[in-house]
This record gives structure tokens, C-alpha cells and sequence, in this order.
């Protein structure tokens, strides 16, 4: 989930919902009307409807970008059997599914038995139509109108406004050029990527401040270049905490930096669409990876494995995702840790269409992930790295204070070191270490939760540069 909604809002999630749907149609399908199987479930999804609808008068459910939205709030779901529901619903080319106030079982009954009939005539009569004819009216289906999204997004800015390592704005600066020129058709120029690692590697992994900027909520929508900087920082936290030698940390730099190099031959319209992608958008999207390696291989002197992580980064460990390069054909090492950061980096990063997610929420989806999508031991030693509340993590005390996490206490990683933040969002003198105890041995704060960054709050009053 990406919001949080206030405690004594009951939060219905959709895709038991989805499911219920997805289920009753294949029943329909399946069995004779009137069979008890289609009875059994047309109740259970009638009843969560109805309770939903008892609270407000509409219930919408929106899926966008392969996750389903309810009433506008996002919903992560991440194992291989809810894609599925959400994809074949999406691949019936039915994008959200709306329910009115006085919807009723037999207009539930109908509608599913009009998704089943759209499996052999997708083309058929307009979709309103064929609800029109089942006398369906209180619920509408449809492809998601860009519009549809576009009104409850927020614009994002494109890249962090204030930065406040030298080392890093530097970084970026570079990557920005490199991602120009490749856009325009030239080369990936070599002498610009080793200057890039050298930062990231000497400079950027060493400063707080840059971190904070990279590893805690990013307030803004980075673009391809901007997300590839901080890919290659987290992917560099990641191989110092598994101790790589310089060779191999240099070469897992250079290739997080370039891994989306081939979203440079993809129309920037497609890659920042506020809406859901359709099918072919989709596939073109996923090209950015077979077009990245070939990019790549065109480069002489970068390292022979920075094209492979441009092609596997997108595939599992189990041997699934894209492209398809045959069945159980696992990635790389290098690959797979780069998709550990490559997932948290675009998690806690802002869309058109999602907030960002808190880091912990992110780790949660790390974790679920690993063993299936990712390596755990790349996992755990990202989450390692990071802590539940990394640097730069806005957080409240059991005091009620609002603090900036400036330093981990990697023995502790739950009661890190904090600034206190003033009422004006200013830097309280000092450092608070939230470990101390008192003479009990009770720790004398604990944090109790991560907050959004407040506008106003500048980041680089707290955590110091290289
Ligand atoms: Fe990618
Ligand atoms: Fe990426």
C-alpha cells in the first residue's frame, strides 16, 4: 500500500475484490447457471460490495501500471497469483471496474458472465452496450482515460531540487549529458561513465547527505538519468556490505548506471504516461532492455558484464520476467543486485499516479519478493545496509518530536541518531541518539513512525556532505 489511510478508516483492499470477480467469472464459465459454486461466490463478492458500498456510495477499483487502485489509493501486490488476476483482467481490456450504490446480485451474476463471453468476442458490441443489454446499471467498466488518473495525480518535480553534495549534484550533472547524448544517437562516451563511478565509489557512498537525498522518500519524479545515480549509490551499499573487491564494484557501478540505458530509444511520452501502459505500450517498455544491451555492446572498453545486466534486470531469480530469454535461465549476480535496487529505488520514488513509498514499506516488498524475484542474501544485505529508518528518514518519537535520522547504529537499527526538528521545521542544536536508556535500561525514545518529508524542511541543514 502507498498511503496509509487514517486508523478508523476501515481500508478494503481491491483485489480480494478483483479476485472474487475473477473467480465468479471462470465459475460461470465453468458450470450451469444456477450451480452452487456460482451461488457461493456471487454471495461472498455481493456481501464485500455491499459493506463497501454501505460507507460510500461508489466503489472503484482502477488498475494502473499492474496494480490495483481503490477509490484512488494504490495497492501493492506482488506475488506471481495476483498479477495474474490483475493481468487477465487487464488483457480482457478491462482497466477499472466502478460499482454504483444499488448495485444488485443479478447485475454481479450478468457482469460476470459478460467477461466470460468477452474471452471468444473481444471485438464484439461496445462494452456499455453489452452491460446496457444485460440491464447492468449500476456498474461500468472501462479502459482507464488518462484523464481518469490525471485528476487525483500530483505533479511531481523531475529531479531533487536542492542538492546538497557537490559530488552528487556532479554525478547527475554527468549522467544527465550522458543519457542527452545517447538520446540524440551518439555513443555512450566511456571517459563520462568512469568518471561517474569514480564519484559514486570515492564520494557519493561516503556522504550523508547524498545517501539521505537517495535512500529516504523522494518528494519528486526522478528521470531515467536521475534513478540510474541513485540505482548505482544503492547498488554500491549493497556490495560494500557483501565486501566485493574494487574490481567487481567498479564493474556493478558502471553496469546499475547503464542498466535502463535503452529507455534513451524509448518516446519519453510512453515512459512518463501518468496513466496505465496498454499492451503495446507495455511491450515497448519492455524492450528497453534488449535495446540497452545493444546499446551497450556498441560501447568498446566497458566491462563485458554491462550489457547482461541491461537485458537480465527485469528477471527473476527464478527465471520468469522480461525478456524472455528461455525458460530457468537465472540472471547474474550482478543482475540480481542490481534489481534489488532498482525495485527500492523506484518504490520510494513519486509517479503521477502513486506517492512514494516509505523506505520500510519498500524493504516489506524486498523481502516478499526475495526468493522468487531476488536473491535474499542481496536482499538482506540491502535491508542491512539501509536499516528500517535510513539516513534522511523523517521520523516521530513516542515524544511526540519530529526528528531527521543523521547516523544509524548499525547494533540498533530501530533506534538510529536523530536532529530534532523545530516547529518552523529548523535544525534543534545537537544530536539526539534515540539507543540511550535510562537508568531502568529502558530506552528513553523510540521512534514510532516515518513521516513524509513536510515542504519546508530542508534536508541539507541535518546530514553533511562529503
Ligand atoms: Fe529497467
Ligand atoms: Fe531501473
Amino acid at each position: 500500500m502507498t498511503r496509509t489511510a487514517a486508523p478508523d478508516v476501515p481500508v478494503l483492499d481491491p483485489l480480494p475484490l478483483l479476485k472474487g470477480l475473477a473467480g465468479l467469472r471462470k465459475l460461470t464459465g465453468m458450470y450451469p447457471p444456477g450451480h452452487p459454486a456460482i451461488l457461493q461466490k456471487l454471495n461472498e463478492l455481493n456481501d464485500s460490495i455491499q459493506r463497501h458500498l454501505c460507507q460510500a456510495a461508489t466503489l472503484r477499483i482502477d488498475i494502473v501500471h499492474g496494480d490495483a487502485h481503490l477509490d484512488g489509493l494504490s495497492f501493492k501486490h506482488d506475488s506471481e497469483a495476483n498479477t495474474r488476476i490483475i493481468q487477465e483482467l487487464s488483457e480482457l481490456g478491462i482497466d477499472s471496474v466502478h460499482m454504483r450504490e444499488g448495485v444488485t446480485r443479478d447485475e454481479l451474476l450478468a457482469l460476470s458472465e459478460v467477461l466470460w463471453q468477452l474471452r471468444e468476442a473481444p471485438a464484439g458490441q461496445p462494452l456499455e452496450a453489452q452491460l446496457e443489454r444485460r440491464n447492468i446499471r449500476h456498474i461500468s467498466l472501462g479502459k482507464l482515460l488518462p484523464l481518469d488518473t490525471r485528476w487525483r495525480s500530483e505533479q511531481w518535480a523531475d529531479a531533487p531540487g536542492d542538492i546538497y553534495d557537490s559530488a552528487y549534484a556532479e554525478s547527475l550533472d554527468l549522467m544527465q549529458r550522458t543519457f542527452e547524448e545517447v538520446t540524440a544517437g551518439k555513443q555512450v562516451e566511456l571517459a563520462m561513465v568512469q568518471q561517474i563511478v569514480q564519484l559514486l565509489v570515492r564520494k557519493v557512498t561516503r556522504s550523508s547527505a547524498a545517501l539521505a537525498q537517495i535512500l529516504a522518500v523522494k518528494m519528486y519524479e526522478n528521470l531515467t538519468y536521475c534513478h540510474s545515480v541513485n540505482v548505482a549509490t544503492l547498488s554500491l551499499l549493497i556490495a560494500e556490505q557483501i565486501g566485493f573487491d574494487e574490481e567487481t564494484t567498479g564493474a556493478i557501478a558502471e553496469a546499475a548506471l547503464l542498466h535502463d540505458i535503452g529507455k534513451t530509444r524509448i518516446p519519453l511520452d510512453v515512459i512518463r504516461k501518468p496513466g496505465a501502459l496498454d499492451k503495446r505500450e507495455r511491450r515497448m517498455m519492455e524492450t528497453h532492455t534488449t535495446l540497452g544491451a545493444e546499446v551497450l555492446l556498441d560501447v568498446e572498453g566497458l566491462r563485458p558484464l554491462t550489457p547482461t545486466v541491461a537485458l537480465e534486470h527485469h528477471r527473476a531469480i527464478k527465471g520468469s520476467g522480461y525478456p524472455d530469454l528461455g525458460e530457468g535461465v537465472v540472471p547474474h549476480f550482478l543482475s540480481q543486485l542490481v534489481s534489488v535496487a532498482d525495485i527500492y529505488e523506484a518504490m520510494t520514488g513519486a509517479r503521477t499516479y502513486q506517492d512514494p513509498a516509505f523506505p520500510e514499506q519498500a524493504c516489506l516488498v524486498l523481502a516478499r519478493l526475495a526468493g522468487s524475484k531476488l536473491n535474499p542474501a542481496m536482499v538482506k544485505a540491502f535491508v542491512n545496509a539501509i536499516t528500517f529508518f535510513p539516513l534522511g528518514s523523517v521520523v516521530r518519537t513516542d515524544r511526540d518530536e519530529m526528528g531527521v535520522v543523521t547516523q544509524i547504529n548499525t547494533r540498533e537499527p530501530l533506534h538510529p541518531v536523530i536532529a530534532l526538528v523545530t516547529a518552523d521545521y529548523g535544525r534543534v542544536p545537537g544530536l539526539v541518539d534515540t539507543s540511550a536508556r535510562d537508568g531502568t535500561g529502558a530506552y528513553q525514545r523510540h521512534i514510532v513512525e516515518a513521516l513524509r518529508p513536510p515542504e519546508g524542511l530542508k534536508l541539507g541543514a541535518f546530514v553533511t556532505a562529503a
